[in-house]
């Protein structure tokens, strides 16, 4: 048990005056859905998009306003869609696009948005374009791609420089019939579109067009922060020495024509009142991101920023482990959610994604007693943060990563796959690094958030009749929708209530300003959305599965005594005794004053 001295609220946003202006795309909530793993409504094990349409209640109920799907597109899923075949059709087994245009139609009934990904770093090898493109030098298309000449060392061919890839290995795969190497941050089946090419650019815009015009609301863009490289494709420095391949982000993460491109396709978007979340790891520098996100630059309405999810990365690559604490998050969070405010740009808030693990497993040492409440609170610590808030399906059940029992060969992704492979050879010699490696893996990997959405107790936890793509989580009987449907003290209840408070409470919670208590506390997170401009909210979470003897800033005891408790994860009445409080585990509580709006 820890107590702390009194606390104070730094205010960190002196830029801004009044509350930001407002938009739709800053008030939604945007469900996440991960087609494969949704709902399979014809029987062949794989979710579809009438399994969507199936669960738009469900959404709805659950007080989403929006939803993103991931790439549905005709792929030869080599990457799970992230590799497309054709922008303009549907993965069959997925179904159609009248498909699609009924899911469309159906949101909008509803007043809900469609939001779709874009994935334009790269295409499908399967693409025409680049059949086209590879089929030999002077083919019309032999610039959609990146190519360039081997190098040539004591007789043996080399790819162009030292990148390495994301998925591992060289950045670089060879093509015969050009006697070059193709650009692959990815996986080779992913060639990189190269976007000086102005034709390229032409048609992704026209891409968007297509969609837009179909009544998409906005786009999620893929990594499109990796579209502009550095000319000369320089080799990158040495960061991991003795391997022979180097992530390369300095050279292809904020290349020098990427704002360039934004600005086109952000007037695209404009043309639509549509949107736009760019995904974009490997970006945090105050400047970079100002650039993108403030409003005035007309680039992007919001990104997706790795701070959290990466704060548990290691140097040595993405599965090995860092230490963090509350501290670490606070600092995070707090850094960012002051910056939006004096840039006036707009944060994208997630914890979860297909490509993270399941966050309460990930970001919580949890008993399982524990499970339903320390879901309720990184819930509350993520829903009442400024900004847009993505809910990862799933997140709202509380669903877990995969079972520490289950063999490698129950893991389906390419990244998994290929970075465990690697780690096969480069620790074959060191049993002790290798279980370091796997306990990251199992911690990390992105298997984790793509198992099966866990509907309800029968087979297959109801995703499907048939065997599953992949297999479902074991815990399913007890971590379901039906099971938390009708009950008030489920995960799946509280967020319906979290999401229904921002609606309630929009002026504070989405617009309000941000202010962190700043008491280096290593277990317990306080702030205050406010600002002058409307009534002031406060929210307080115990990250850790022990109790905290805290002390609340003056202010905070005031609202205690005479506030409203909006959100709260155990069911009294919160109670300073004298002036400290005794948070239980992962007790998480938000207050707003009476009369507030
Ligand atoms: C993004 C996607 C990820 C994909 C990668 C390549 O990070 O979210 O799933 O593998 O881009 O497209």
């Amino acid at each position: 048990m820890t107590t702390t001295a009194p606390s104070q609220t730094q205010k960190q946003s002196p830029g801004r005056q009044g509350p930001p202006t407002r938009a739709w795309w800053k008030e939604a909530s945007i469900y996440q859905i991960y087609p494969a793993s949704f709902v399979d409504s014809n029987g062949d094990g794989l979710g579809d998009i009438r399994g969507v349409i199936s669960k738009l209640d469900y959404l709805h109920s659950l007080g989403v306003d929006a939803v993103w799907l991931c790439p549905i597109y005709e792929s030869p899923q080599k990457d799970m869609g992230y590799d497309i075949a054709n922008y303009r059709a549907i993965h069959a087994p997925y179904g159609t696009l009248e498909d699609v245009e009924e899911l469309t139609g159906a949101l909008h009934a509803r007043g809900m948005k469609m939001v779709m990904d874009l994935v334009v770093n790269h295409s499908s090898d399967q693409h025409a374009w680049f059949r086209e493109s590879r089929s030999s030098k002077g083919n019309p298309k032999h610039d959609w791609y990146i190519w360039r000449a081997p190098r040539f060392v004591d007789g043996k061919r080399l790819p162009p420089n030292n990148w390495a890839s994301c998925f591992g290995g060289s950045a670089w795969a060879y093509e015969e019939a050009r006697g070059e190497y193709y650009l692959a941050l990815f996986c080779p089946e992913q060639p990189d579109l190269n976007w000086e090419n102005p034709d390229v650019v032409r048609e992704v815009h026209d891409i968007m067009t297509f969609w837009l015009e179909k009544g998409v609301d906005g786009f999620r863009m893929d990594v499109i922060n990796m579209i502009s490289k550095t000319p000369g494709f320089p080799d990158a420095a040495v960061s991991l020495p003795g391997r022979e391949w180097q992530p390369a982000f300095e050279h292809h993460s904020y290349g020098p024509r990427l704002n360039e491109f934004l600005k086109g396709l952000r007037e695209v978007l404009d043309r639509y009142d549509a949107f736009a979340v760019g995904e974009m790891p490997c970006v945090n520098q105050d400047s970079q991101v100002a650039a993108v996100v403030a409003a005035e630059r007309k680039e992007l309405n919001m990104i997706f920023q790795f701070d959290i999810v990466d704060m548990d990365i290691g140097d040595d690559g993405k599965f090995s482990p860092r230490k963090w604490d509350a501290n670490t998050l606070k600092n995070i969070v707090n850094r960012w959610q002051t910056f939006m405010y004096d840039v006036d740009g707009w944060n994208a808030l997630f914890l979860e994604n297909h490509d993270q693990a399941r966050s309460v497993s990930r970001f919580t040492k949890h008993r399982p007693e524990h499970r339903t409440l320390a879901a309720k609170m990184l819930a509350t610590f993520i829903g009442t943060q400024a900004g847009t808030l993505y809910i990862y399906q799933g997140q709202e059940l509380g669903m877990t990563s995969l079972p520490e029992t289950w063999s490698m060969d129950q893991f389906k992704d390419i990244e998994s796959l290929n970075l465990h492979a690697e780690a096969v050879e480069r620790f074959k010699d060191n049993k002790e690094a290798m279980e370091i490696f796997m306990r990251d893996l199992r911690k990390k990997a992105r298997d984790n958030a793509r198992s099966p959405m866990q509907w309800n107790g029968e087979k297959n936890a109801g995703f499907s009749v048939a065997k599953p793509w992949m297999r479902v989580n074991d815990n399913y009987p007890e971590i379901n929708a039906q099971q938390q449907h009708g009950e008030g003290g489920s995960v799946l209840s509280y967020w319906r209530k979290l999401l229904q408070a921002r609606k309630d409470y929009r002026d504070s919670l989405v617009y309000g300003n941000f202010e962190l208590v700043q008491d280096g506390h290593e277990a317990v997170i306080c702030f205050k959305r406010g600002g002058g401009y409307c009534a002031d909210a406060w929210v307080v979470v115990n990250f850790t599965d022990s109790e905290q003897s805290w002390r609340p800033p003056a202010e905070l005891r005031a609202m205690i005594a005479s506030g409203k408790q909006v959100l709260g994860n155990y069911d009294d009445d919160v109670v300073l005794e004298g002036d400290v409080l005794q948070l239980r585990p992962f007790e998480s509580r938000v207050l707003i004053a009476q009369g507030a709006v």
